[in-house]
């Protein structure tokens, strides 16, 4: 029996994670037998607690098999002292836990091209996948602080580094996803200005020798943000830095029509990971059963693919969201005229009648 936490954190996330839940629910009366234990995280934690990211639920999750997250965040919680920020509770478990993988595909469904802003030819049939590295990087760099700067002020600093195993590790993650798929690699930097990149981009292209049968190209970021609104489909795997990427993924959602599409996994080394929606805690429309599940639902997809070996299971549930688009059914993010309009609950239950 496997062992799953689930983190549902801040504003949509426990509405979301619900359903999600729900869907591992109903697929353990086929067969797939999981122990799911809740435990609070983000903002919620630290109204409790006092802690975004407890002792308790940080033993949780290095015990488990793989953890299912939500959300954190919220306006309430942007005063705090950095230690205390929901988000705290995100960067510290990736970077306790060694998640130095973050999968992020932007798929376009064959009934949501219309969804996008971009025209449907630009985005019909985009496939792409994001591999972020999601534990170094300025995230993480040390020295950073705010301090007085010579001559007067203050002067904020953050570090960007990466060192050569890192880049290594993050690049065959993206050589065996190309491998996978179309077997095209571009790998993003900023080379033409930071060492950090420079080196980024030799290592690669060292990796990259290893990989004879994946084509490896390499872009700027700059161009990169650029390209992938002018020409998607242009991309297959894309790998990048931890920075780069959380701002290109974001911009690779949107071809999609709707943020709360999008799933996302982080692996470690041996493919324990944490899974979440790449959208945030949306406190907006939080409590209002107005969210859109599916991000969360495909996210405990991926879940059952990467870390339970469920791949069956992974496809019952990337089917049944299929179907329920196809059947018309759609979020508020997603309504449109001729399409029947649900709220979170009803398309988590939508999402469950459809499996086969
Ligand atoms: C993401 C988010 C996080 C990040 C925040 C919430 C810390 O934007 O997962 O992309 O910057 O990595
Ligand atoms: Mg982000």
């Amino acid at each position: 029996m496997k062992k799953i936490a689930i983190l549902a954190g801040d504003g949509v996330g426990p509405e979301i994670t619900a359903q999600a839940v729900a869907v591992l629910e109903a697929l353990e009366h086929g067969g797939v037998k999981l122990a799911m234990q809740e435990a609070p995280v983000g903002g919620a934690a630290y109204d409790a607690a006092g802690d975004p990211l407890p002792e308790s639920t940080l033993k949780l999750a290095k015990e488990v098999d793989a953890i299912l997250f939500g959300s954190v965040g919220g306006p309430q919680y942007d005063a705090l002292p950095r230690p205390k920020r929901p988000e705290q509770a995100l960067l510290r478990l990736r970077k306790e836990l060694g998640l130095f993988a973050n999968l992020r595909p932007a798929t376009v469904h064959p009934q949501l091209v219309n969804a996008s802003t971009l025209r449907p030819e630009v985005v019909s049939g985009l496939d792409v996948l994001i591999v972020r590295e999601l534990t170094g990087d300025i995230y993480f760099g040390q020295p950073r602080g705010i301090r007085p700067a010579e001559g007067g002020g203050r002067e904020g600093f953050d570090t960007m580094r990466y060192t050569e195993h890192e880049i290594v590790r993050i690049a065959r993650v993206g050589f065996l996803a190309a491998r996978k798929r179309s077997r095209r690699l571009c790998s993003v930097d900023k080379a033409n200005v930071l060492e950090t990149s420079q080196l980024w981009r030799e290592v690669v292209t060292a990796v990259g020798k290893e990989y004879p049968d994946v084509a490896l190209t390499h872009m700027y970021v700059d161009n990169a943000a650029m390209q992938l609104l002018r020409d998607p489909k242009q991309f297959d795997v894309i790998v990048t830095g931890n920075m780069f990427g959380d701002i290109l993924s974001d911009e690779a959602s949107m071809l999609t029509g709707s943020i709360g599409m999008l799933p996302s996994a982080s692996l470690d080394e041996r493919s324990k990971g944490l899974y979440e929606p790449i959208h945030g805690s949306a406190p907006d429309i939080a409590g209002k059963n107005a969210a859109n599940p599916l991000a969360a639902i495909l996210s405990a997809a991926m879940m059952l693919r990467y870390s339970l070996g469920e791949d069956a299971a992974a496809v019952r549930v990337e089917r049944a969201v299929a179907k329920v688009l196809a059947q018309g059914l759609r979020t508020a993010d997603l309504h449109e005229p001729g399409t029947t309009r649900l709220g979170t609950r009803e398309m988590g239950e939508a999402v469950v009648a459809a499996l086969e």
